[in-house]
């Protein structure tokens, strides 16, 4: 048995008007890992997310979900869906049915579940996001936050061994997001691996173990968040910024303070300011 959940080797893909959206992506995802692809606009993200679980067609390379190259024939891709899911950036193009309890209950009715096991998935997953009570609610008459939820309920109630979300937190208020990554934590603590999209960094600073930087379909660095932050010049080719800790630390270091500024997180980040001594 492998450790490595999910794989893409030399995946390439380029769309019919020509955009090369993905050139040569090689990236490993290992089973637990909490996962962050960072890109601006136009990166490939979300192009690069339909691949996962088979929904696009690579022009070139391919996708292995434990150790199998995803096949596109109906029962393969079957398979990988259920392995794979992904949550997309827009609840819109997600959720569709009247009801949140028919939307959530879709999935694990097209897995072919009983009555009695999609009853319990719904109110699994619907406690899982915190939205228990809002069964016969229809999904369009809620807030984004309550939205995002609900469309990971959906794909909870699936009971995938890897979530994918295009984008988790975009447009969500400061609870909204702290709740949705919440979720995402517990469900990574009972063992799903999470891969999520973002360009937001101190989100991903709060967030993932690991990051891939992806940028004009390619992948140029991968590492942990103190290789990644840490980079300035890496930063500015991918049009990110470093979050406000280390921006700070790197200020004090221009200041001829003696401070370590790979340190990231605001406890590290506030040890470090309090013991900086002018050299
Ligand atoms: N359906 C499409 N047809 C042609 N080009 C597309 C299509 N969808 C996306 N693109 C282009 O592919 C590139 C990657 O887009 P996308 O994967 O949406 O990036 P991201 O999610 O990182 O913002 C961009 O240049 C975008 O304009
Ligand atoms: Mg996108």
């Amino acid at each position: 048995m492998t450790d490595i959940h999910l794989e893409t080797k030399n995946l390439s893909f380029t769309y019919p008007d020509g955009t090369k959206a993905l050139q040569n992506v090689n990236l490993q995802i290992k089973k637990g890992e909490k996962i962050a692809i960072m890109g601006p606009n136009g990166a490939g993200k979300s192009t690069l997310f339909s691949h996962f679980n088979g929904l696009t067609e690579p022009t070139s390379g391919h996708v292995e979900v434990d150790g199998e190259k995803i096949i596109f024939e109906k029962d393969e891709l079957l398979k990988v869906r259920q392995k794979v899911g992904i949550v997309f950036q827009d609840p819109n193009d997600q959720l569709f049915a009247p009801t949140v309890k028919e939307d959530v209950a879709f999935g694990p009715m097209n897995l072919g579940l009983d009555y009695d096991e999609v009853e319990r998935r719904i109110a699994e997953s619907l406690e899982m996001v915190g939205m228990e009570g809002f069964e016969e609610k229809t999904p369009h008459h809620l807030s984004g936050g309550q939205q995002k939820r609900i469309a990971i309920a959906g794909i909870v109630a699936m009971r995938p061994e890897i979530m994918i979300l295009d984008e988790p937190t975009a447009g969500l208020d400061p609870e909204g997001v702290d709740k949705v990554l919440n979720i995402l934590n517990n469900l990574n603590k009972e063992g799903m691996s999470i891969v999520i999209s973002s360009h937001d960094i101190e989100m991903v600073n709060e967030f993932a173990d690991k990051i891939f930087v992806l940028y004009n379909g390619e992948i140029i660095a991968c590492g942990d968040k103190h290789d990644i932050f840490s980079d300035k010049e890496l930063l500015k080719k991918a049009h990110l910024k470093a979050p406000v800790s280390t921006e700070i630390l790197h200020k004090l270091k221009n200041n001829g303070f003696d401070v370590d500024t790979t340190k990231i997180s605001i406890d590290e980040v506030t040890e470090e300011i309090i013991k900086a001594k002018k050299i």
